[in-house]
């Protein structure tokens, strides 16, 4: 079987490794791929936009199914151009990413079917939405509805932060289009959990839980990032928890996208925070996160193919998802000055320690090889990912191989995980 995955970061390389597992895979595509994914997949210089490209590329050689791993893609309708064509494709319609791609679209969809999240109001105006801010309790917190790469949240502690972000969304427009409409919502407080699930459709499958750390700097601090790190399980997403999202959120999300017409086949991504008052969904996402997918994939058991395929036959329910009873941490390696001023180029060393280094994955995110090696082609350079009996194993494991690799300007937090100490 040919598969085509569609990305080019370390979520798509924790993908690449997971189709490259299965039996039934004989040839790899990735579009446009990085230096890391070339070890599995051949990588094929189409941009991620390009939709009629990429389609051609898949008639051509015949690809038997395509996984789209980015959101920008989802969101733009790469699912229907795919479907439109006769080919296999795993992602949602673009009439169902819009979960992601509409910040808006996500909280009435969770007002209108009473699934649990924060008080909210949505803006097409900075008059209205400054006019609105002088009734708040602080702090409030900004989104652009659309897509920011993940950086279009502010959290606003005065009413001065908050009319400054107004400002930089609507009026500066920091995101484009994305800030044309803005959320305001309750600041909520409690853990962050991220729950990646496969969805058929009809039936959702939640994955391992994992924990996310978004920002530059230790203890929270500095800017937002796409992910310093994350771990898997999270220990503060107990079976209680579970049991409540179950019922409450992952179904009766999938109920409601039905309902409104817009199936959602493909991963959907819950953001929960676990508040003293109960889980509440802070975001939906339509497509693996990253660099959570470095810590699940790592840990499932399953054949991704297997279950990529009972998604797209509608037969999720009659398939058992199973996970290994250990842990996984992923470290993120970052170039010193992301996610603002940064250079790039720089020699990577140290990679070919991980060669078949059983439970030790190093996830590319912005790397190039070049005749020289690899080098360092972004913000985000590596994921070193490490598995362990426990959680507290799996980051001791990772935190010694993030020390086996070597490149100028490396920079990388140290506390990934460490939340998982208060616990003991
Ligand atoms: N790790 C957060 C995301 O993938 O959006």
């Amino acid at each position: 079987m040919k598969v085509l995955i569609v990305g080019s970061g370390g979520r798509e390389h924790a993908i690449a490794w997971s189709v490259a597992k299965s039996k039934r895979v004989d040839k790899i595509y990735c579009a446009p791929g990085n230096g890391g994914i070339s070890e599995y997949a051949e990588c094929v210089d189409i941009p991620a936009m390009e939709f009629e490209k990429l389609a051609d590329f898949a008639e051509e050689k015949k690809v038997d199914l395509t996984i789209i791993g980015m959101d920008d893609p989802l969101v733009g309708g790469i699912v229907d151009v795919f479907e439109e064509r006769g080919l296999k494709v795993f992602g949602p319609r673009k009439n169902a990413a819009v979960i992601e791609g509409s910040k808006s679209f996500s909280k009435d969809l969770m007002k209108k079917y009473g699934i649990p999240t924060c008080h909210y109001e949505t803006f097409h105006s900075p008059e209205e939405a400054l006019l609105y801010l002088g009734s708040c309790q602080f702090p409030v917190v900004l989104k652009a509805d659309g897509l920011a790469l993940g950086k279009g949240v502010l959290i606003c502690r005065t009413l001065e932060e908050a009319e400054a972000g107004v400002a930089t969304l609507m009026l500066d427009k920091q995101f484009g289009d994305a800030g044309n409409t803005i959320v305001i919502e309750d600041f909520i407080t409690g853990r962050e959990v991220s729950v990646l699930c496969f969805c058929d459709g009809t039936h959702i499958a939640p994955m391992t839980s994992a924990q996310d750390h978004k920002r530059a700097k230790d203890g929270d601090q500095g800017l937002n990032t796409g992910g310093m790190g994350t771990f898997s399980p999270s220990p503060f997403y107990t079976d209680e928890i579970r049991e409540f999202c179950e019922k409450n959120i992952y179904q009766p999300t999938m109920d409601a996208m039905k309902a409104e017409g817009r199936d959602f086949t493909g991963i959907l991504f819950v953001g929960l925070m676990l508040t003293e008052d109960g889980p509440r969904v802070l975001e939906y996402n339509a497509r693996f996160g990253d660099p959570e997918a470095q810590v699940v994939l790592p840990r499932m058991k399953n054949d991704i193919i297997d279950v990529i395929e009972a998604c797209l036959e509608g037969r999720l329910d009659r398939l058992q998802l199973e996970f290994e009873d250990n842990a996984a941490v992923c470290v993120v390696l970052a170039s010193d000055g992301y996610p603002e001023h940064y250079e790039k180029g720089k020699k990577i060393t140290g990679l070919e320690q991980f060669q078949d280094k059983e439970g030790y994955y190093v996830f590319h995110a912005g790397t190039k090889l070049t005749p020289e090696g690899v080098v360092t082609n972004g913000g985000r350079v590596l994921g070193v990912t490490a598995k362990g009996k426990d959680l507290k194993e799996a980051r001791a494991n990772a935190y010694r191989a993030t020390e086996l690799i070597h490149f100028e300007n490396k920079y990388m937090r140290s506390d990934i995980g460490k939340a998982i100490d208060e616990l003991s």
